[in-house]
């Protein structure tokens, strides 16, 4: 054939294919969600989520230490609240001793160059398992109550040495009341990172059996499409996102990551602001499955997963494929 152009021409060779790489995945770009629990037992494993475990407070250090030392600059904590500790209105979410805070302070002491990423959400809190307060006659979450304990928290997050308070909850106006009370306390340098295109999705499933919060009745399925977004719309999100950037947020996140790329590459367009994307876990236990089935190679679909991710315009991954990611990246 007579071709002018001859496209796998810039595929012929590993080193032209290298060299015309458009993205490539560092350590640097991931954030390792970590679960932490009550304790000194050893790591118990999450049963959806293969190669996951809640830690306790000794164990997360040693966690961060080995994150650290493979090029990942960052941590998301997630507590594992014990029952006698959740009711409807959250007051452990207050509570200057609680575990969360622990942990901030463990890890800040221990690996201080690690930047600590803080939920701030009252599901962790909550008998019912919603992000907030509910009204009175309990039809619904409470926006503006929900907001104001969301805003003590981040406080409390910062003053315990968070580096980014991560509003995961999806009420209306949070990122600025937030924004608001952290510099009212003088943590100015504290940032936000905002869940702001967060969907109602089903992909939560196995993060919920993780923090415990399954156990609560039907809490795996529980419905929050009152505050989290329509799977089906892109504008809305968009829309939401932006509102965040206004309000003041320092960095915004897509989540889930894969089912969503469009979301990412259209808030890619639209802001200037780094864009974080959060691989949840239902994406991590689907690849984990169909490889412990022997469907899938779990190196190279992680890898994909990830690059995918990256192309499509965020600039930092939160995966639970963090610290294997990073040991292959670091092997080469
Ligand atoms: C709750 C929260 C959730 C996740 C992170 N923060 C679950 C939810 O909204 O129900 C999910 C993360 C994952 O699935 O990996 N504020």
């Amino acid at each position: 054939m007579n071709l002018p152009r001859r496209p796998r021409r810039l595929r012929r060779t590993s080193a032209i294919r290298e060299m015309v790489q458009e993205v490539r995945l560092h350590p640097s770009d991931l954030i390792a969600p970590l679960f932490v629990q009550e304790g000194s037992g050893a790591p118990e494993p999450v049963g959806s989520m293969p190669g996951v475990f809640r830690l306790s407070l000794v164990d997360l250090v040693i966690e961060c230490r080995e994150l650290a030392a493979l090029g990942v600059h960052g941590v998301a904590l997630f507590p594992v609240t014990p029952a006698d500790r959740k009711n409807a209105h959250a007051t452990e979410a207050l509570n200057c001793d609680c575990l969360v805070l622990r942990a901030v302070r463990a890890v800040k002491a221990a690996v201080p160059e690690l930047v600590l990423f803080t939920d701030i959400a009252l599901d962790p809190y909550t008998t019912h398992g919603h992000d907030g307060l509910l009204t009175a006659d309990g039809s619904d979450v409470d926006n503006d109550a929900t907001v104001r304990v969301l805003a003590q928290m981040a406080v409390l997050h910062a003053q315990a040495g968070a580096d980014f308070v991560a509003p995961s909850d999806m009420m209306d106006g949070r990122v600025g009341a937030i924004r608001r009370a952290l510099d009212e306390a003088g943590q100015t340098g504290t940032g936000i990172m905002a869940y702001s295109a967060k969907f109602a999705s089903a992909f939560y499933g196995p993060f919920r059996d993780a923090v415990g919060s399954a156990s609560a009745a039907g809490t795996r399925a529980l419905d929050k499409r009152t505050y989290q977004l329509n799977p089906a719309n892109r504008r809305e999100a968009i829309a939401d996102a932006l509102l965040d950037e206004q309000e003041g947020a320092d960095l915004l996140m897509v989540k889930p990551a894969g089912p969503y790329l469009d979301v990412l590459t259209e808030l890619r367009n639209q802001t200037r602001l780094p864009l974080a994307a959060y691989q949840v876990s239902g994406e991590y236990a689907q690849i984990q499955a169909a490889a412990q089935l022997g469907w899938l190679d779990l190196p190279k679909c992680r890898h994909e997963s990830l690059l995918a991710i990256k192309r499509a315009g965020a600039d930092l991954i939160l995966t639970y494929f963090a610290k294997a990611a990073a040991g292959e990246l670091a092997r080469g």
